[in-house]
């Protein structure tokens, strides 16, 4: 069910609900008022005839004139007043009534409902003549239940009035805010088609406000990854072709050249006359070159060293190698022995971690001492981790977006399900921090 039939339900069954005990307590308020009203009036009419006739000497009371005591009576609302006399017909009035020809009478279950059970009271008076009359006083709050009904009509329509009101300021309320749902849910669709560059308008309900600059930032920091990620894929396949440009460059200039002299030298050997021993040392030098050539090229495609020597071994290479061709840097390295369990594959991504950091701090720190490190943190809650601090004493400063180094450090780390931090301050170095999984070595490595 939507929110709009949700809601829209709930009112209408509270509506009702209201309704009905407005209507219970509206007849329940209006039998009080009537009895009270009614009563009130018994009393009054009993204490004008009780005073009229004290004031009469029973002498006075024959022919018609007593009558005049009880004509007063006609001024009190809601009642019938007989005059009972043995052996006579009653004598009967009702008192004065408000009650409007043109108003509609109430409806049957309403004076039911509101109409109490009134007793008829009754006053004996004694005659000239000694004989005896009763007045009679009866309740008739016809025109009093008229009243309470116009009014309980009124209050009815009053709630209905204030109800549909209701019902139409949260219907607006709901209009505005499905609206807003509704673009934010067409956003939200827009991104997962991978279309990030969409900009949410700004909404006047604050919380979808909220909501929209999130997804804004969301969407904002999925462009910029997806561009980070294309600009990586374009340089990595640009790599891959100039490798094998090179390649196919030395395999062409130092192996071709080599086998076609290698192949000359043979065919000599063949000629008669011809002396062996020069040439075939010729040969075994060429060889020996080869040889270099090829190991030359196996260590640019992948440190061979990694998964016969260790990771301890290779990057200690790796150091002494740069410690050669910088002698003015120092270096220092710290490494943990646990780690010589580390797997092959997380290994290959350390070296490489190392090996780019080196360069940079070589080719743009200016600095005079570099420290590395690697760790192993145990972690009884979470997983072990390969922890890894490079930290540099050189200018630092701001960092050229043109390269793809940090970027390609971030997305091996990252991808492995570490974190990877580089902060760069002017005049004090940088610090690279980064931490991998830790996954052991396999059985058969
Ligand atoms: N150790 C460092 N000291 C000073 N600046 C550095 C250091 N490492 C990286 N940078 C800055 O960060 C930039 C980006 O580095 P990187 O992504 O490796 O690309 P590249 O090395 O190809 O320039 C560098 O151009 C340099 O300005
Ligand atoms: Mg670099």
């Amino acid at each position: 069910m939507s929110l709009r039939g949700l809601i829209n339900v709930r009112i209408i069954l509270s509506v009702v609900f209201i309704l009905l005990i407005g209507s219970v307590s509206a007849v329940w308020q209006a039998r009080q008022s009537v009895e009270k009203e009614v009563k009130s009036s018994i009393n009054l009419a009993l204490q004008m005839i009780e005073f009229g006739f004290a004031q009469m000497p029973v002498a006075h009371r024959q022919g018609s004139g007593w009558l005049s005591q009880i004509s007063a009576l006609q001024q009190v609302r809601h009642l019938q007043i007989s005059i009972a006399h043995e052996g006579d017909q009653a004598i009967t009035f009702t008192t004065q009534q408000t009650l409007d020809e043109s108003e509609s009478l109430p409806p049957s279950w309403f004076v039911a409902a509101v109409m109490a059970n009134y007793l008829t009271e009754r006053y004996d008076i004694e005659m000239a003549d000694g004989s005896h009359k009763s007045i009679l006083i009866t309740a008739n709050p016809m025109d009093e239940i008229s009243e309470a009904w116009g009014e309980s009509k009124a209050f009815f329509w009053s709630i209905v009035a204030m109800l549909w009101i209701i019902f139409l300021a949260v219907n607006l309320v709901f209009h505005s805010m499905l609206r807003a749902v509704k673009s934010i849910l067409a956003g939200l669709h827009l991104v997962e088609s991978g279309k990030y560059d969409i900009t949410l308008p700004h909404f006047k309900i604050s919380e979808f406000d909220a909501i929209a600059s999130e997804i804004n930032k969301m969407s904002l920091a999925l462009k910029i990854a997806q561009e980070n990620n294309q600009a990586l894929a374009r340089h990595t396949m640009h790599i891959q072709e100039s490798e094998r440009r090179t390649m196919s460059r030395e395999l062409h200039d130092e192996m071709g050249q080599s086998l076609t002299a290698i192949k000359a030298m043979a065919v000599t050997t063949k000629q008669a006359n011809v002396e062996v021993p020069p040439i075939a040392d010729s040969i075994i030098e060429i060889c020996n070159h080869l040889a270099k050539v090829v190991r030359s090229m196996m260590r640019t495609l992948h440190p061979l060293s990694l998964s016969e020597l260790g990771l301890n071994a290779t990057l200690t290479d790796l150091i002494n190698e740069w410690r050669r061709r910088s002698p003015t840097l120092s270096i220092l390295f710290h490494y943990d022995e646990h780690l010589d369990s580390l797997d092959n594959e997380v290994s290959i991504h350390v070296y490489r971690v190392v090996q780019e950091c080196l360069t940079n701090v070589v080719r743009h720190s200016q600095a005079s001492e570099v420290s590395v490190s690697l760790d192993f943190i145990s972690n009884q809650q979470l997983t072990d981790r390969v922890e890894l601090n490079i930290n540099d004493n050189g200018i630092g400063g701001e960092v050229n977006s043109q390269g793809f180094g940090i970027l390609a450090m971030r997305e091996r780390v990252e991808n492995l399900g570490g974190q990877f931090s580089f902060k760069s301050t002017k005049d004090t170095g940088v610090q690279v921090h980064a931490w991998m999984p830790f996954v052991g070595k396999k059985e058969h490595d």
